[in-house]
């Protein structure tokens, strides 16, 4: 392997969870491209010098995912949003152009809500809870506000609620979020009501991580997603599914995303046998 490889990857911390190297690197092999997905865990403190080596003529890297916890913070280093990552104020895909400028792409949202119609799910009218107010958060409520299917309502907690105030303050610039509604406790998320109750914080990731709600507030009417798919069953999800309510991980969330982050660097669509590679690369 030369040095100067064709590279692509994703920046945060943790990401040794992250699938989305063998999806990716599947992809790069069946199109027969020279090219290799790479993890890239980073301290705050690193993203200075890695963004200023991003910037350099003679780097390797072409494309990059963000995750946990920069997907607000790579904005600053960001030469320009497309219409979507500007209204969710959050990027999960960067493409860098060849004159190496960094252009900020959202595909958490439609990756979302790709899933949502997959599972069968149509959020028409629907009550919603979201925990967490990160920038996955902000992409999942983006996404549900633009939608045709509005839901009914769409309740959100976060342990930090001055960060739901600014999501809502960002988003609200450019969405109509009037069916958003800030709660400042996870009693009053009324999950006892709730057609979808969708995790978005970190909790979960780590082994032994609890579940933050009580187990008697599901119930069998409901579907609760977890966007953490590595652990496969969550805590949350395990508990959800012992109460008889549907669920799903976020599998195939990073599925869609991925594809339409793969389409954005490459500047072409992706055909079926292609995304079906990378489908059976997450044996989703
Ligand atoms: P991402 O970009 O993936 O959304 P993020 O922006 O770091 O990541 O957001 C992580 C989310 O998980 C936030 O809602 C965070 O809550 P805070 O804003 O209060 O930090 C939430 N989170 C992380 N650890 C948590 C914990 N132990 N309890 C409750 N929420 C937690």
């Amino acid at each position: 392997m030369s040095h100067n490889q064709t590279t692509y990857g994703i920046i945060g911390y943790p990401v040794k969870h992250s699938l989305s190297p063998v999806m990716h690197n599947a992809a790069f092999e069946a199109l027969d491209v020279e090219a290799l997905y790479k993890l890239f865990p980073l301290e705050e403190n690193e993203l200075d010098d890695f963004f200023d080596q991003l910037r350099q003529k003679d780097s390797p890297i072409f494309g990059l995912n963000v995750t946990v916890p920069y997907k607000e913070k790579v904005i600053a280093y960001l030469d320009s949003l497309t219409p979507f990552a500007q209204k969710v104020m959050a990027v999960n895909t960067i493409v860098i152009t060849e004159d190496r400028k960094l252009v900020g792409y959202n595909t958490d949202g439609p990756g979302f809500i790709a899933h949502l119609h997959e599972l069968g799910f149509d959020p028409r009218n629907k009550r919603i809870a979201v925990l967490g107010a990160g920038g996955s958060a902000r992409a999942v409520i983006a996404a549900l506000s633009l939608i045709p299917e509005r839901p009914a309502s769409i309740k959100v907690y976060n342990r930090t609620p001055e960060r739901i105030d600014e999501l809502l303050r960002d988003l609200g610039a450019r969405i109509d979020t009037k069916f958003v509604e800030p709660v400042m406790s996870i009693d009053d998320l009324n999950i006892e009501l709730a057609d979808l109750v969708i995790n978005t914080t970190s909790v979960g990731l780590k082994e032994g991580d609890a579940c933050l709600i009580e187990k008697e507030l599901f119930h069998a009417n409901m579907m609760v997603y977890d966007l953490i798919y590595n652990p496969a069953e969550t805590m949350l999800l395990k508990i959800a599914k012992e109460q008889g309510a549907k669920t799903a991980n976020g599998l195939g969330m990073l599925y869609y995303q991925g594809v339409l982050a793969f389409e954005h660097w490459a500047g072409i669509p992706l055909e079926d046998p292609m995304r079906e590679i990378m489908r059976k690369a997450l044996c989703y």
